[in-house]
């Protein structure tokens, strides 16, 4: 067993990670954030999301890494692609994307051995008034949590925040998925809740990695799955939107592994 697998793990079962893995999951992330920054050219009306799936499974191989969600439970695809109503986990298909539409896309890559998770919103066409604040303020929430997270803050300080600044713009956490803990594995503990109390869950500690990825929407926070058993949308139609980042966290803060090499966010 090499020396990343002898981390210690918390009474939370969270693992406490080394320097080198640091290093591990920044080279994942990037390779993650470097193919939504790419996709981002593809996008217009017009397009599957089949044909950007199919941009993104090859880019994924030509990059050297390889798919974390084809297989996983039995997926089928290198992203999960979901458009205006659809909170996540939306599937890769022919329908074409119309112009306004809004959509989220989920990579997932594994580089030797480690878990770049990330997502992000993007724009088809012209985007309306209410979707281009949804996008930022969802985006906006993510950040909020982001900043919660140092030695010493809770996991509950991460939810409070982002729950804080999503409902102060009238808007709704879904409660139905959460962040979670990642590293050499895909899901791990614990789950990052982005709703919560101050003070509340585990105490960060320097070296544990997890994502952050609220789902935000402009109606209420309620979610179904359809019968595919995978798309999972708002239960009142109403738009939704979500930003995903993979962080670790540092002696005083963190550092978000995910980053667009570019420095984009939601690209056109
Ligand atoms: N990437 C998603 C997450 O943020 C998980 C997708 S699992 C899949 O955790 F099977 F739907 F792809
Ligand atoms: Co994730
Ligand atoms: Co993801």
């Amino acid at each position: 067993m090499d020396d990343s697998h002898r981390g210690r793990i918390t009474k939370d079962g969270i693992r406490i990670h080394s320097p080198a893995d640091f290093a591990g999951m920044r080279a994942a992330g990037q390779v993650a954030a470097q193919i939504l920054d790419e996709v981002a050219a593809l996008i217009e009306p017009g397009v599957s999301t089949g044909t950007l799936d199919a941009f993104i499974t090859r880019r994924v191989t030509e990059l050297g890494t390889t798919s974390a969600t084809i297989g996983y439970k039995g997926y089928q695809h290198a992203s999960c692609i979901s458009v205006n109503h659809v909170v996540c986990h939306g599937i890769p298909g022919d329908k074409k994307l119309k112009d306004g539409d809004i959509l989220n896309i989920d990579v997932t890559v594994i580089l030797d051995g480690w878990f770049g998770d990330t997502s992000r919103m993007y724009v088809a066409g012209k985007q309306s008034r209410k979707a281009e604040r949804l996008i930022q303020v969802t985006h906006d929430s993510l950040f909020e949590g982001i900043n919660a997270v140092k030695p010493g803050n809770t996991f509950g300080d991460i939810g409070h925040a982002i729950q804080k600044y999503a409902e102060g713009n009238r808007m709704s956490v879904v409660r139905d998925f959460c962040g979670h803990g990642l590293g050499r594995v895909f899901h791990a503990p614990p789950n990052v809740l982005h709703y919560g109390r101050p003070g509340t869950a585990s105490v960060l500690e320097e070296g544990m990695f997890f994502t952050i990825e609220p789902m935000i929407n402009l109606g209420r926070a309620e979610t179904k799955v359809l019968g595919d058993d995978w798309t999972a949308v708002t239960r009142d139609k109403s738009l939704s939107a979500q930003f995903e980042h993979s962080i670790g966290v540092t002696k005083d803060g963190c550092e978000i592994f995910t980053l667009s090499p570019a420095g984009k966010f939601h690209p056109t």
